[in-house]
């Protein structure tokens, strides 16, 4: 990887003071931070060629409509995915989630089991709850063990000719575990069973090839992998696109209106009614550029690298208890200190500069398994460095006489 305070460098933020110290950013699995290239490609947007698109002839909209298009190859490509038409652009992956809960409710009958796991974010299990409550279809729960991993056996017994849908996490975001979603998505086929699998927390960290792993539906935000907030993409099997009915009705989801019938657009216009966030979707593109440019495989070393380095200095800190000490996870790790309330050491770390995020992380599961109130997460990037993990040991130390 290029020199990594070289790659801080294009983040004007990281250089920002935060109550008199420098910010110490370790709640990326929040947001992650916006480098120039993409800020740049925003500004440039509104400058040069803010229009509507895919609605005028004129040369600023073709213009826009084809950088907002190129987003669209672009992440085809990066996620080996077969057809541009399959990427859905939506506000963000609990957008992606709700555009599939809701069309299911035509697909699912009472006597229909859908499975989640214990480890995932609320919004992968309230869009089925409700999705259950409307169909009386059953929700069952995979169990995750005491490292912050799934139950695989408990799984694999759990699979019947009921269960239509399984809905899973690519890596959690409490806990920072990847879950082994290639053989979730296996087991699951082999029992026609389809699965969904939520990105927001893996796009980031690593490459994936949705083609290769098989997978039904793919959710992500762009805001977790240096792209703006407010839009992401939903991928799904054309076939299954095709069932689903539209999420929302309105302009440019149509072929055609009038007031007996209105036939819907072909994808994956079906899905992307009203005027779409255009310059986020561009802003997309250009974070997706930039993060191949940085490379996957050396994001994915200094991460691991960082990773171990946070691990062994935090093991050896007074006080400290890691929750989830599955081998293979991505560099988050959510701790706590002593017998002490996760939002007093946040407050505390915040004086130093250093954010993180503290408390349930939207995964109240996780937390009840381990009958704890929340923990403090940190969450790296591959623009972090070891010494900001040194300034945290400092600040968790200084945390700890003053909290006595
Ligand atoms: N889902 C995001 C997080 O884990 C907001 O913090």
């Amino acid at each position: 990887m290029k020199d990594v305070y070289k790659i801080r460098e294009d983040f004007p933020i990281l250089s920002k003071k935060i109550n008199g110290s420098d910010l110490v950013y370790f709640d990326n699995a929040a947001t992650s931070q916006t480098p120039t290239h993409v800020i740049q490609k925003i500004v440039e947007y509104y400058e040069n060629h803010n229009s509507n698109i895919h609605r005028g002839l004129h040369s600023l909209s073709a213009d826009a409509t084809n950088q907002y298009e190129s987003s669209r190859k672009k992440i085809q490509n990066h996620f080996g995915i077969k057809n541009d038409y399959e990427v859905i652009f939506t506000s963000g992956t609990t957008h992606g989630i709700n555009i599939v809960s809701s069309g299911l409710e035509s697909q699912i009958g009472s006597s229909d089991e859908l499975i989640v796991s214990e480890m995932e974010h609320h919004s992968n299990i309230v869009p089925w709850q409700i999705l259950c409550e409307k169909t009386g279809a059953k929700l069952r729960v995979i169990p995750m063990k005491d490292n912050g991993s799934i139950d695989i056996e408990a799984f694999k017994k759990m699979l019947n000719n009921n269960v239509k849908f399984v809905f899973v996490n690519h890596v959690s975001n409490s806990l920072g575990t990847i879950n082994p979603i290639k053989e979730i998505i296996d087991l699951s086929h082999k029992n026609k069973t389809k699965v969904l699998i939520d990105g927001a927390q893996g796009a980031a960290h690593f490459k994936i090839n949705l083609s290769e792993i098989d997978v039904d539906y793919y959710v992500a935000s762009a805001h977790k992998l240096c792209g703006p907030t407010g839009v992401g993409f939903l991928y799904g099997k054309s076939e299954l696109l095709e069932e689903l009915p539209p999420y929302q009705g309105g302009g440019e989801m149509i072929s055609s209106v009038t007031f007996e019938k209105t036939e819907y657009a072909d994808l994956p216009h079906k899905f992307e009614a009203g005027t779409p966030n255009i310059s986020g979707v561009i802003g997309f593109g250009a974070a997706i550029d930039y993060m191949n440019n940085i490379g996957f495989d050396n994001i994915e070393a200094h991460e691991q690298e960082l990773l171990k380095y946070a691990t062994d200095r935090l093991n050896k800190t007074p006080g400290i208890k890691i929750y989830g000490d599955q081998v293979n996870k991505i560099s988050v790790i959510s701790f706590n200190l002593s017998n002490h309330h996760p939002s007093d050491i946040g407050s505390i770390l915040d004086q130093f500069g250093i954010a993180v995020r503290t408390g349930q992380h939207c995964t109240q599961p996780i937390m009840d398994y381990y009958k704890i109130p929340g923990t403090v997460r940190v969450s790296l990037s591959f623009y972090n460095t070891k010494s900001e993990i040194d300034l945290l040991i400092d600040a968790l130390e200084k945390a700890s006489t003053m909290l006595g």
